[in-house]
């Protein structure tokens, strides 16, 4: 009878303080990076086993990574799944880990504006679903990083963006205001892997839950 060799399974991490998260959750689950991901320049890991390697993308590219199954399986925050929309993901998994709350600020005291306001944030589908939700007018003004510095300089009256200890927001003189969504990391599975390598992503999901 000829032997059949399972296919190769994909898991996209995100890179920063959510992979230094997740590591020890997929060695809970016996899958560990073959070399040292934080001393290496590489973007592709195998594992100790041979059917299973590891990506690190950065967060905002793994929800596309899995949903066109270059990646099988992946670990993203909730506030990139929310931006991207989940098409052609399942998110089986509430990992709960890099939990930190998607907010709205603006300078501290400064009172609330009326009318069309302008929102500077990475964030933009979410902000403007946000907005349109409660009937605000907003202009969405895409920025890739310090939003915080967008109120102090006018180009933006409030920011959409992470807060986690408050502590960037004070430091630039800004409040939060408005509690958009809970965020915490998510396993991801493309929808068609799921049917195709069945087994072997049920016995990651079955490993990385019993880790939890
Ligand atoms: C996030 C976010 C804030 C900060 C909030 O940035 O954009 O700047 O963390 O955390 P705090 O409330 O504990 O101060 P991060 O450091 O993740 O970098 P990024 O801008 O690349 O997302």
């Amino acid at each position: 009878m000829p032997v059949t060799t399972p296919p190769m399974l994909t898991i996209a991490l995100t890179k920063g303080r959510i992979l230094q998260e997740t590591l020890p959750l997929l060695a809970a689950a016996d899958i560990r990076p073959a070399e040292d991901i934080g001393k290496s320049r590489k973007l592709q890991f195998e594992t100790n086993h041979k059917q299973v390697r590891l990506l690190v993308l950065r967060g905002i590219d793994v929800p596309t990574y899995v949903q066109f199954g270059a990646a099988d399986l992946g670990v993203a925050g909730k506030d990139t799944l929310m931006e991207h929309g989940g098409d052609g993901l399942y998110e089986p998994i509430d990992l709960k880990i890099a939990r930190c709350r998607l907010m709205t600020a603006s300078i501290a005291g400064a009172p609330a504006k009326s009318g069309r306001i302008k929102v500077a944030t990475k964030y933009v589908n979410i902000a403007k679903h946000y907005y349109a939700a409660r009937g605000r007018q907003v202009d969405v003004i895409k920025l890739y990083g310090a939003m915080e510095l967008a109120p102090l300089l006018d180009l933006a009256d409030e920011i959409v963006d992470i807060v986690d200890t408050g502590n960037t927001l004070r430091a630039n003189g800004l409040e939060p205001r408005e509690h958009i969504a809970d965020i915490s990391s998510r396993l991801i599975v493309n929808k068609a892997a799921m049917k195709t390598k069945h087994r072997q992503i049920e016995t990651v999901l079955n490993a990385v839950a019993a880790a939890l």
